[in-house]
């Protein structure tokens, strides 16, 4: 266990930069002794993310590996696939230890990633060494991991829905249909036409339909979960909202299934877990109780006459789904409180 953890926020001008901040600006046991933006080099942090203004007063500086190790321990990748990738390696190498938020170093496969991502990787010997940052599947492996690939927001619904029933038999495992909706800082603070307001203010609309870059990622784990290959069909959707995303899991039961086997199911793998929050069979969770939490709320229907389990996960994608997880992973590592900064209700209503 360590007094203080001095680490580096790399992409803090970003949603996850400014939610990592946000989140460790609080944080009882860290110091923020490093935080960059390439175009904003020389301001406080405030002036590019107001919501820290009173709270943290870091000068925002260019990405520099040498400065950066000289005065952090633990960096947190806040950056877009392919740069992580680069600059991980050369931190790694000067003693850090990386949580890297990017999709770089998810994939096991580094043809997978490549065929997924249409780049070639340019650290794949990383990719072995890598933990997946579940810490509700892989918590032991993260606390001695050097690098951290932190799960994609989808994927971290999508998993913690599908887990118990995968893991006690539950169900078919090639039966398994994920329909997601997410809010538009999914997609990150440089704006397109897809996350532009008058065209998903008042909208809803599916995208990437079975092709989305995190089934992959759904899949390697569950897959690694159960001991054999499943497959997942996922169809996930934009819907006009800032945060959060609702997952929806569709399975067929194997026979014999009761509704108290997938209660006691979930409440078996969770019951220890401080961020999941498992309901009562038919109850059903809401994203605005877990928005700007780091909670994962989980709730299931089950027909047993027509063997459909319906299950629901609901996380804000910026916490849960990213930055809160990744400060979950770095209390992990360091021997800190897993709670530690993190123990905060979501906004309702
Ligand atoms: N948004 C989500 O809900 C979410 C959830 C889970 C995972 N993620 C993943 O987390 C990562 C960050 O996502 P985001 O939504 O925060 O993206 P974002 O809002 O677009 O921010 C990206 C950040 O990366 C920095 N950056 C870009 N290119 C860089 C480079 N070549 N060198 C150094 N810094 C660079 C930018 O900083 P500058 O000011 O220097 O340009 C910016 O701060 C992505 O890999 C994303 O897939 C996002």
């Amino acid at each position: 266990m360590v007094d203080e953890v001095r680490v580096a926020v790399i992409g803090a001008s970003g949603y996850t930069g400014g939610e990592l901040l946000r989140i460790l600006a609080t944080h009882s046991k860290v110091e923020v002794a490093y935080a960059t933006s390439r175009p904003h080099a020389g301001k406080k942090v405030w002036e590019v993310q107001p919501h820290l203004r009173g709270l943290l007063d870091v000068v925002l500086e260019d990405v520099d590996v040498e400065k950066i190790a000289e005065r952090a321990e633990c960096a947190f990748l806040a950056t877009p696939h392919t740069v992580s990738m680069t600059i991980a390696p050369d931190l790694i190498e000067r003693g850090l230890r990386v949580i890297d938020l990017s999709a770089d170093f998810r994939l096991k496969s580094v043809k997978v990633y490549e065929r997924c991502y249409k780049v070639k990787h340019s650290c794949p010997r990383l990719l072995e060494e890598a933990v997946y940052g579940l810490p509700e599947l892989h918590r032991r492996e993260i606390a001695g991991a050097r690098l951290v690939a932190n799960p994609g927001c989808y994927p971290t619904g999508a998993i913690l829905a599908i887990a118990p029933l995968l893991s006690y038999g539950l169900i078919e495992p090639n039966t398994i249909y994920v329909d997601a909706k997410s809010g538009t800082s999914g997609a990150g603070a440089t704006p397109t036409s897809f996350t532009h307001h008058p065209e998903c203010g008042s909208n809803v609309r599916p995208y990437n339909v079975f092709a989305h870059r995190h089934v992959p990622e759904i899949e390697q784990e569950l897959s690694a979960l159960c001991g054999k290959e499943v497959s997942v069909a996922f169809s996930p959707h934009l819907v006009p909202i800032v945060r959060g995303i609702l997952t929806s899991v569709y399975a067929n039961a194997e026979p014999g299934v009761s509704e108290q086997d997938i209660y006691r199911a979930y409440l078996d793998l969770y019951e220890v877990e401080p961020f999941v929050r498992i309901l009562e069979p038919g109850e059903l969770p809401n994203l605005s109780a877990v928005v700007g939490s780091n909670f994962c709320d989980i709730g299931f229907v089950y027909d047993r006459e027509k063997r459909v389990v319906a299950a629901f996960s609901a996380i804000d994608n910026l916490t849960k789904g990213a930055s809160g997880q990744a400060v979950q992973n770095m209390n992990i590592m360091y021997g800190l409180g897993e709670t530690e900064g993190l123990l905060f209700p979501g906004l309702w209503p």
